[in-house]
């Protein structure tokens, strides 16, 4: 047998219950699993930083020995490479997924012929959800049980509140 390890690159902001489900079904198909979180090269919407996200990850993954959490900068090409990766594993929610997948996976097969991309389907429940939807639900005070991590539901709170006393008041809070 063949030792697959593979890359589930994203932006992880924050980690949603979709992501932590294909986690685990990776976690079961590759020998092992590095989940890399990419340094943005757009801040702007940002809310939690890659050392924040990566925390989160860290804690939500701790009970899979073959799953580990890194930043990475650059090509996600070249960084499979540098940890002797030979998959890329994404999740497609919805068919609306699948045109800028395509476009990725075959990009990053023209730039390095040695690594596959592997796509796999997230459960039903999760078909709907994005770090995106659950950022902006955060900011409105909409209800986020069962999107993400009470973890990671408390740190959005958390989040939210510190931004709007700073846009509010111009301060920071202690
Ligand atoms: O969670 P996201 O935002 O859908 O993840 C997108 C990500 C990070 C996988 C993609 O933007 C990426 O691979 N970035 C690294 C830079 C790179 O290699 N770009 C060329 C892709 S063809």
């Amino acid at each position: 047998m063949k030792n697959i390890v593979a890359i589930y690159p994203g932006s992880f902001d924050p980690v949603t219950n979709g992501h932590l489900d294909l986690i685990e079904r990776g976690s079961k198909l590759f020998d092992k699993l590095i989940v890399a979180i990419a340094q943005n090269l757009d801040k702007s919407e940002a809310l939690f930083s890659m050392e924040e996200r990566k925390e989160m990850l860290v804690a939500m993954t701790e009970e899979l020995d073959n799953v580990s959490v890194e930043i990475f900068e650059g090509l996600l090409v070249s960084y499979c490479i540098r940890q002797g990766a030979n998959a890329v594993l994404r999740g497609i929610r919805a068919v609306s997924d699948y045109e800028f997948e395509l476009q990725m996976a075959l990009m990053n097969r023209k730039m390095e012929p040695r690594v596959e991309t592997v796509f796999m389907m997230p459960a039903q429940q999760y078909s709907y959800l994005s770090s995106r939807i659950v950022r902006e639900i955060a900011k409105l005070g909409g209800p986020l049980t069962g999107l993400v991590p009470a973890m990671v539901e408390e740190r959005l709170r958390e989040r939210v509140a510190h931004r709007r006393h700073i846009s509010a008041t111009g301060k920071h809070l202690l």
